[in-house]
């Protein structure tokens, strides 16, 4: 198993390291080596940098990561201390945390001072398989998730599987639906491993994490790769990955991000409804279908919300930033391990197929 994966794009090639129990050490040798480190940390996972509190180099600022935090008012919060503490270009930011401290960090890292080193230390399974891979960054606005922020790819991206000890369940479960996401997109036989594994998972066996996280990015990193800036240009196209982000981003803005589901509780959702649809339109089969409607209820994530098909949700999918007018677009299945950019569906007829 490859332990460091290279990531290539055009702006910058970095490594993603990944290696049981090395947070500490790594952690000492960069703030040895470098000039000035600002970390930007979730208070939850404190106990990582216990050791480092009398480096002289170094600025802590610890919040705990939420939705709630990826604002425009956390956004200042957190530049304008930066910028009293003297950060200057040669500095470097370190994030630790899930992935709303790592959105809005490297959000901050791409605009303060218009750029300065970011190093990712995902510590939620989600962010450890998704949001640390590629460079996408953000806040949110009172329109939707995320519609503000920059693709800024970071210097490094330190993973280690250890930190999920403290991770709550439900977290677990909802990094593992970005990890069958991926699965689904793009590899049936990753999908039939999981359907023998996710137990152990779940048990944190640490070597099988580890292959899971691994597999999962390489699938992540193929797509960043192919397309950096999301420009849809066929179906090697990042937006692949927005598979099931349709209707789940949706039901998170409908939700006001106020913790009645998780990002992968949402998704998994909006991805159950992606495969009706992808089955409404003759792609998928009825038995692939079925496959993945029993692997989300075996592990325990949840394929439909009474919400799901309010007005409501359409509205906001209407308004997301990657549809016009009447037409969505939607990323279907073809089968289990392939899936298929749709363009311009109409959003009566896919209200009138769902029903
Ligand atoms: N940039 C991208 O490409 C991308 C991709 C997918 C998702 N996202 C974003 O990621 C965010 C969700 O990330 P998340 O699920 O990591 O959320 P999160 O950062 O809110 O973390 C979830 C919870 O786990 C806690 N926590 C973090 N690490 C812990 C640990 N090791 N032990 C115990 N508790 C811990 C946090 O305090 C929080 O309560 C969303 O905002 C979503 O939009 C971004
Ligand atoms: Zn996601």
């Amino acid at each position: 198993m490859r332990n460091n994966i290279t990531i290539r794009t055009k702006e910058k090639n970095y490594l993603i390291q990944i290696k049981i129990n090395s947070i500490k050490n790594k952690l000492k040798k960069i703030i040895k080596n470098e000039d000035k480190v600002f970390i930007i940390i979730d208070k939850k996972v404190d106990h990582l940098i216990k050791d480092l509190s009398d480096k002289k180099n170094l600025f802590i600022i610890r919040f705990v990561g939420s939705e709630k935090i990826k604002n425009y008012i956390f956004f200042q919060k957190i530049t304008e201390k930066l910028l009293s503490k003297g950060i200057d270009r040669k500095s470097c930011i370190i994030s630790i945390g899930g992935g709303t401290i790592g959105d809005i960090s490297g959000f901050i890292a791409s605009t303060v001072l218009r750029g300065v080193k970011f190093i990712l230390i995902p510590t939620t399974l989600l962010s450890q398989v998704d949001s640390s891979i590629g460079g996408k960054n953000g806040i949110n606005s009172m329109y939707g998730k995320n519609l503000i922020g920059t693709f800024y790819q970071p210097n490094l991206v330190i993973i280690d599987p250890y930190v999920l000890m403290t991770l709550p369940i439900k977290e677990l479960k909802s990094g593992y639906a970005e990890i069958i996401k991926h699965a689904l997109i793009y590899d049936s036989s990753f999908f039939k491993w999981l359907e023998s594994n996710y137990n152990k998972i779940f048990n944190l066996n640490f070597k099988t994490l580890e292959k899971a996280i691994n597999k999962s990015i390489l699938i992540k990193s193929k797509f960043v790769q192919e397309d950096t800036k999301e420009k849809l240009i066929n179906n090697d196209s990042r937006a692949i990955l927005n598979f099931g982000h349709t209707f789940g981003h949706a039901l998170e803005t409908f939700y006001q991000y106020k913790k009645k589901l998780t990002h992968g509780e949402a998704i998994a959702i909006g991805m159950m409804i992606a495969s009706k649809i992808s089955y409404k339109f003759n792609y998928l089969s009825k038995n692939d279908l079925i496959k993945i409607n029993n692997h989300f209820k075996k592990v325990g994530l949840p394929t439909s919300d009474k919400n799901m098909y309010n007005t409501a949700i359409f509205s906001l999918i209407k308004k997301d930033k990657k549809n016009i007018g009447n037409n969505i677009n939607l990323v279907l299945l073809k089968k289990i391990g392939k899936a298929k950019f749709s363009r311009n569906l109409n959003i009566k007829k896919i209200k009138k197929i769902i029903y």
